[in-house]
């Protein structure tokens, strides 16, 4: 397997943590060494290496991280409340345990001192691929060709890479999250007719029927057809042109899992993720980002029953967590999960923390600079609606 490790720049403004030797090697280590390790095996290690790190370090886990990753977790959150903490606090280390785009979030976000690292760099989003930034400028001249992008307001959802975000923010546009698409989507409109939402059509659906747009009114692009695959009516009709784009994990529902779910347990309510498809959100309950779901579920009332759409190892979370509920999910026989989200394994926590430790600084994530200032411009436009 090919090393990972990158030594840490002298250049670099952030200082050497502290300069010790590594318990595997002197030198910087291989994530390699550390993959021999069992799962359980590295609890020790990393809570000693945590320990030594203080407050020089902060250590972020996304709610679908698995336990052996987010029990070491200081903030547990979305993408976007994870990097509003890790730039609050003093740390000048942010260890995300994420994937890729919640790493450069949080590095655009990021205090001047700070560094972000990932602790695996494969660890990446199939949905954020599927929207290239060569493919979005090119959908982009193809509206201009049509004499249409002057009507249009890129959105696109921080699963994205930062390049999309920066395109974002040059174009006007901005960023949303689950849990804000709904007032991104009416920003826009307040400014003008049509909305380009990337990358994830089932968001971007989902939320503009829920704000009262008809189906009619919305379109798919398709980056690999011209025109997205739409004719110039369709476009004229259209008030949202939806990134044909997906969650690899959430598009896997279907409505006949509802339908099971409510046939086997009468009376159950079904809550899902609103990158979930159309037709799978209308048969819910209730819909809403990780923090609406969980909050959802902290409220419910004791012996009530839950079927919950989303990543697997939140759910089996929540159905520790509130043991008085019962909360299954949707998809007993399938419970997907995020492959790339499951990247994030203790050895890698155990590898990064013990190179800090010694010094080095690995996995680094950092937005270039001229594509950090226009990402943070659309960042910037979402948090103050
Ligand atoms: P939220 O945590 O923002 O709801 O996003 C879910 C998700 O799929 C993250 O990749
Ligand atoms: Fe990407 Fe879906 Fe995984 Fe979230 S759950 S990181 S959207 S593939």
């Amino acid at each position: 397997m090919m090393a990972l490790g990158i030594q840490f720049s002298p250049a670099s403004p952030t200082q050497p943590v502290e300069r010790q030797a590594s318990p595997v090697s002197a030198a910087c280590a291989t994530v390699d060494n550390y993959l021999l390790h069992p799962d359980d095996s590295l609890h020790e290690r990393i809570a000693a290496a945590r320990a030594r790190l203080g407050e020089r370090a902060i250590i972020l886990g996304h709610h679908y991280q698995r336990d052996e990753v987010v029990r070491f977790a200081d903030c547990r959150g979305d993408s976007l409340q994870l990097s509003r903490q890790a730039a609050a606090s003093r740390a000048e280390m942010i260890v995300f345990c994420g994937v890729h785009f919640m790493a450069q979030s949080a590095d655009i976000l990021r205090q001047p001192h700070q560094r972000v690292v990932l602790p695996d760099l494969g660890a990446g989003c199939s949905m954020a691929d599927m929207a290239e930034i060569s493919e979005v400028e090119d959908a982009w001249a193809q509206l201009e060709r049509l004499r249409l992008a002057d009507e249009v307001l890129p959105i696109t959802y921080i699963n994205s890479s930062a390049s999309i975000k920066a395109f974002c923010g040059r174009h006007g546009g901005l960023v949303c999250t689950s849990s804000n698409a709904a007032r991104a989507l009416r920003w826009a409109w307040q400014r003008k007719p049509r909305v380009l939402f990337m990358p994830d059509q089932h968001l971007g659906r989902n939320t503009a029927y829920a704000l009262g747009v008809p189906l009619e009114a919305m379109t798919v692009w398709d980056p690999r057809q011209d025109y997205g695959g739409n004719s110039w009516e369709r476009l004229r009709q259209a008030r949202i042109f939806l990134w044909k784009g997906h969650c690899s994990v959430h598009a896997r529902f279907r409505p006949e899992h509802v339908e099971e779910v409510r046939r086997r347990f009468p009376g159950i309510r079904v809550i899902v993720h609103p990158e979930c498809p159309f037709e799978v959100v209308q048969k819910a309950d209730f819909s809403g980002s990780t923090d609406f779901i969980i909050r959802q579920i902290a409220a419910a009332a004791a012996g009530s029953e839950w079927a919950v759409g989303t990543e697997v190892h939140l759910v089996n979370r929540l159905a520790r967590e509130y043991p008085h509920l019962a909360v299954r999910h949707l998809d007993s026989a399938g419970c997907p999960w995020c492959s790339t989200m499951f990247r994030i394994s203790p050895q890698h926590l155990c590898w990064i923390l013990e190179e800090l430790v010694a010094g080095r600084i690995v996995n680094t994530v950092e937005v270039p600079a001229g594509e950090r200032e226009a990402a943070r411009l659309a960042l910037d436009r979402m948090l103050e609606i």
